[in-house]
């Protein structure tokens, strides 16, 4: 089969860890004898195309993404274009235009890579974040200069919206997911003791769905005790269903504790599959870091690994897990993890990796 993927490499790292995913990719399909193969088209979109153009994508850009089979992304965002412009005109566009509701986080702990847990063996710990990724906190709702006083006197509203329909389906969506693991539990997180309207809304969904699958042990932790939670009893966690904020967050934090931010891979899925779904790494485009060959690409090959699953591949997905957990088992490592390696040893191990 032929799969067509759409690269957005956009900024920063985003361009080598891109690269990096692309070419650890393109030599597992050479190594299939011509049982799958991938087809790139690279769009230039981002922050230097803004400063060129004004616009963050072109125009008629959503239509020239909507047939491909999936979107592979790197990070948006750079120190001369206000964030808010970069991630709403290019990252969340395209969330938002292809539903692309759930958004799947594992957070996984790899061999040889310490985390800052230090439980006894830390690989024995995996857990998946799923975030609500089109509404709540980040619906976009609100606005400036609301008091109409001006300097000084000025006020702002950002309010978070929350459908019955859209809590549901990422409860199912989290359900469903809890059935396919070893740990058939999901933990939902909210902050409804203080946020009482959204919030009360979803743990009411969350006690209705949670009645539909007896078979799954759940729990409701605020958001608050589930980030003391993450450090403190991990091994308590299999799925973790919450909102975008809070989801978005916790996914950070657990990304840190396998090791770093480098490491976290995530997938922007369109559950019904209308539209492609998209896979990024969870870090952002690292201004500090980039173009120095310091980056470290797992998180963009686990995202990788995340779209073969999406394409039906669960096999291969499974020979990038392997060449991942022996390449950093080896202790080829970049620097974030405490290596000295750099992209593109890495990314060559992973490659070699894939033939052991
Ligand atoms: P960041 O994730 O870019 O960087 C945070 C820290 O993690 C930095 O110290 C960086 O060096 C390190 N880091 C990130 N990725 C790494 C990798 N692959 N290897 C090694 N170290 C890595 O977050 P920050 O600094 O808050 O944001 C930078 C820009 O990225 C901003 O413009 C922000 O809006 C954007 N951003 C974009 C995201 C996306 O496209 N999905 C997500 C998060 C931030
Ligand atoms: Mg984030």
């Amino acid at each position: 089969r032929m799969f067509r993927i759409a690269a957005i490499p956009a900024d920063g790292v985003g361009k080598e860890v891109v690269a990096a995913g692309r070419a650890v990719l393109d030599a597992l399909a050479e190594g299939s004898a011509g049982a799958f193969a991938f087809e790139w088209e690279e769009f230039p979109w981002g922050c230097e195309f803004y400063e060129r153009t004004g616009r963050m994508i072109d125009d008629d850009g959503l239509d020239r993404l909507k047939d491909f089979d999936a979107i592979y992304f790197g990070a948006v965002g750079w120190p001369t274009v206000p964030d808010h412009i970069s991630l709403w005109g290019l990252r969340l566009k395209i969330c938002q235009n292809f539903d692309q509701w759930a958004n799947v986080r594992p957070v996984q702990f790899l061999p040889g890579i310490t985390s800052p847990l230090r439980k006894a063996d830390d690989t024995e710990l995996d857990w998946v974040v799923v975030r609500e990724n089109s509404e709540g906190e980040y619906a976009g709702l609100g606005g400036r200069n609301l008091s109409g006083r001006g300097p000084g006197g000025e006020v702002a509203v950002q309010s978070a919206l929350f459908t019955e329909v859209g809590c549901e389906r990422i409860m199912r969506f989290a359900f469903d997911l809890a059935r396919t693991r070893a740990r058939r539990k999901v933990s939902s997180v909210t902050k409804s003791n203080a946020q009482q309207y959204g919030m009360v809304l979803w743990d009411d969904v969350f006690k209705r769905v949670a009645a539909d699958y007896p078979d799954v042990e759940t729990e409701s932790v605020l958001v608050d005790a589930m980030s003391a939670k993450f450090v403190l009893h991990p091994e308590d966690l299999s799925v973790v269903v919450a909102s975008n904020l809070n989801a978005d967050i916790l996914s950070d934090l657990g990304s840190a504790l396998a090791g770093s931010l480098g490491l976290a891979a995530s997938a922007n899925l369109n559950p019904k599959r209308r539209f492609p779904s998209m896979f990024e790494p969870v870090h952002g485009s690292a201004p500090d870091i980039a173009g120095q060959g310091l980056a470290n690409p797992i998180g963009a090959v686990g995202s990788a690994a995340l779209m073969l699953e999406h394409f039906g591949l669960p096999d291969q997905a499974a020979r990038l897990h392997k060449a991942i957990e022996a390449t950093t088992a080896a202790g080829i490592l970049t620097r974030d993890v405490g290596g000295s390696a750099s992209t593109e040893d890495v990314t060559k191990a992973l490659i070699d990796g894939l033939n052991a």
